[in-house]
Parts: C-alpha cells; structure tokens; sequence
C-alpha cells in the first residue's frame, strides 16, 4: 500500500477546533514535513488549494499558501517523493496551469501530477469576481473535462486546438513538455466526479469515513472502480485518513477528546453553510460528508485513533480494502506527526514492511 501525507498548506490542517495545535502554514513547516515523509519512505505529497477560510476563534484556513509555489519549492529541496499540487480550475486557464507543471517536472525531474478541483465554496472564487454563477455547480465536471483535454492536448503533443463550450485554443502552445507523464488526481465522489475521473484522471482520492473503522470506505472504493470498469481505465483510488496517536491508546483518546472538546463552532457554521450551497450537483458528495456532524470537527477524515500498534494494526486493515491502492494521512501536528509515524507506526505495519525496512534509523541517516 502507498502512503502519502496531505502537507499542512493551511492553517491548523485539518482539525476545526481551538484545542487543537494551533499554527500557520509556512515554507519551513511544509519543508519539514515533506523531508521527514521522504525519509521515511513516504510515497507522495500533495497539497491542496484553498482560497478562503471558515474564520472563528481558530480562523480555520484562514492563512493558506499557494499549491503550485509551494509544491515548485519543495520539488527544489527533496528527491524521490512524488509531488502534487491542486488547481483550482476556476482561477487558472488550463495552458497556464499546463505549463506550471512543465515547470515543476522540471524542477523535480519527472516527480510532478496534478489534483483537478472544480471548486464547492462559492465565496473562494466570488470574492474575485470569478464566479460564474450558481448554475456551475451542476457544470463542474464538464468544465473540468475541456479542461483537462486542453491540457493533455498540451503535454501530450505541444500544441493544443481545442474548442469546447468552455475553452478555445488557437494553436497553443506547449514546450518545454513533460518529461513524464503527469498524472491527474481527481477526488469527486458524486457521479459527476466519479464519471470524469474514470474518464480523464488517472487516481481517485475518497474520504476514509468514521472512527476507528478501517474499513468503511470500502463500498466508496468499490463504486470507483465500478464506474472505472465501464470507462475501461485504471483508476486508483487512495482514502484520506487522520492519524491521532499516544504511548498508549487512552493517551491518544484523550488528546482526540480534548480536540472534540474544543471544536470550533463558529467555523464549523461557516462550512455548513458553505457545503449546502450546492443545491445542484447531487446529493452524494464528500462536501455533504464533511459537514456531517457526526465529527465535523475533523471535516469527517477518516480517523485512526490509538497507541502506535493500533494504529499500525488498523493500517494494515485498510491495506486489504479490494481495488485500494493507498493512503492519504494528515496528523494533528505534521513534523512530529510523520516522525512519529516513520519511527513507530510504519515499522509495525505489514503492508509496510519492505519499506520500513529499507529506511535507515533516523541517528544513521545523520552521519
Ligand atoms: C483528498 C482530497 C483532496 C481535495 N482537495 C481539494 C482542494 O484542494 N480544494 C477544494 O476546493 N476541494 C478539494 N477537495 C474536494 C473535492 O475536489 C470534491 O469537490 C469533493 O470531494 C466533492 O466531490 P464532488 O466534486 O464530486 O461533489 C478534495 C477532496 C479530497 C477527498
């Protein structure tokens, strides 16, 4: 099974609480976070776009870098991981977005993909005016879909003459291209989502769902690959999941309690209004699931809680999920999160053994 860490872009990750770890994202801190997941043999890093934030004491998201930079500087200082960025296809035409991933191949020699997201906060994008109006949200994924052809077009053959609804190239052009292919990440889960996914994108990344229950996301993974059977394709899917860790398993459910304790409800009123204003697309969306209020406070991540051999124990469970090809973790702090991780989780895990056992202890590596 792959793992991957979903790098603290925006302030307080994904906890929406004030008892949470509190801190703003920062180049460092994203640094950090993406050398400790290289040297533990992490297979990837992505982050996400987010342009406004839920406010509240915690001013949850309120301060969030930008995914393409950070990702270009941190394809600077690593070497093996594979790096994604998100573009928020609203905001960036697709021949720019196409030729700031030339970039960062560049720059990373062929590490560099792409997470494709439409948008579902309406007031991310009206506040720049960008907003096209309320009936997008039922052309979401047909916009994507030009979009993401323009690109193809781009990285594929240099030159793109597409002409759609949404876009029209008149002999666009591409070079440097890629040196590799750039796979696109899609992580829509209404029908909508999935049908483009299965159609233009090469990975599907779904929520892992409840607490403690590895397995719950299973029938998610099995209606991908489902759609993707009819698509003739192989998409992988990855499930998001949040680690809360301890000595002990008490010492970790408290510190998930404390967190519960200081949920941020301010914040979390902003995000229940914002994830029912899509009143178009369906109703079957992770946005739906976040706001769930079962465990809002953690945006409804899938969340692993317990002593490092629990969580290893439950980690391997989510490795037998048919048609599952990896992780996606967040911590509630993300330096000694991935160390903790890398340290005493992984080396526990079967799934994980061959990779645990080709990273060299963190005191060898130092010589
Ligand atoms: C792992 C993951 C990463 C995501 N990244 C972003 C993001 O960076 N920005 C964003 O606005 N939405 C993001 N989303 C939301 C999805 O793109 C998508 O809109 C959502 O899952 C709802 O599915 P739907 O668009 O098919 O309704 C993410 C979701 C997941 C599970």
């Amino acid at each position: 099974m792959e793992i991957g860490v979903f790098i603290p872009i925006g302030s307080n990750g994904w906890i929406v609480s004030t008892t949470s770890p509190q801190y703003r994202p920062s180049f460092d801190l994203n640094r950090q976070t993406t050398l400790n997941a290289e040297r533990y043999g992490f297979d990837f890093a992505l982050s996400m776009i987010k342009l406004r934030g839920f406010g509240g004491k915690s001013e949850f998201w309120d301060h969030n870098l930008e995914s393409f930079t950070l990702m270009a500087g941190l394809a600077a200082v690593t070497t093996r991981i594979k790096l994604y960025a998100t573009v928020p296809t609203l905001a960036i035409p697709p021949a720019i977005a196409a030729r700031m991933c030339s970039t960062i191949d560049s720059i990373s020699n062929g590490r560099f993909g792409l997470n494709v997201i439409t948008g579902w906060q309406r007031p991310e994008y009206s506040q720049m005016g960008i907003w096209p109006g309320d009936e997008y949200f039922a052309r979401r994924y047909d916009f994507a879909a030009e979009y993401v052809q323009v690109m193809r077009d781009l990285w594929e053959t240099g030159t793109s003459n597409f002409k759609g609804e949404f876009f029209r190239m008149e002999d666009c052009k591409l070079s440097p291209r890629p040196q590799q292919p750039v796979k696109v990440i899609c992580a829509g889960q209404s029908d909508a989502g999935m049908a483009f996914t299965a159609k233009y994108a090469d990975y599907n990344f779904c929520f892992g769902k409840g607490y403690n229950t590895p397995t719950a996301c299973a029938d998610t993974v099995e209606r991908m690959q489902k759609i993707a059977a009819g698509s003739g394709r192989d998409i992988a899917t990855y499930a998001l999941f949040m680690i809360i860790t301890g000595e002990t398993d008490a010492e970790a459910e408290a510190k998930w309690q404390h967190y519960r304790d200081g949920a941020d409800l301010e914040a979390l009123k902003w995000l229940t209004d914002q994830g029912s204003a899509d009143k178009k697309s369906g109703a079957d969306t992770n946005v739906k699931h976040m706001i769930d209020p079962k465990s809002a406070v953690n945006l409804n991540i899938g969340l692993l809680v317990g002593s490092h051999a629990k969580v290893a124990r439950m980690m391997d469970e989510v490795a037998m999920i048919p048609g599952l090809a990896g992780t996606l973790l967040t911590f509630d702090e993300f330096v000694s999160g991935t160390e903790i991780f890398g340290e005493r989780i992984q080396p526990l895990m079967k799934s994980r053994r061959h990779i645990a056992s080709a990273v060299a202890p963190v005191a060898e590596a130092a010589e």
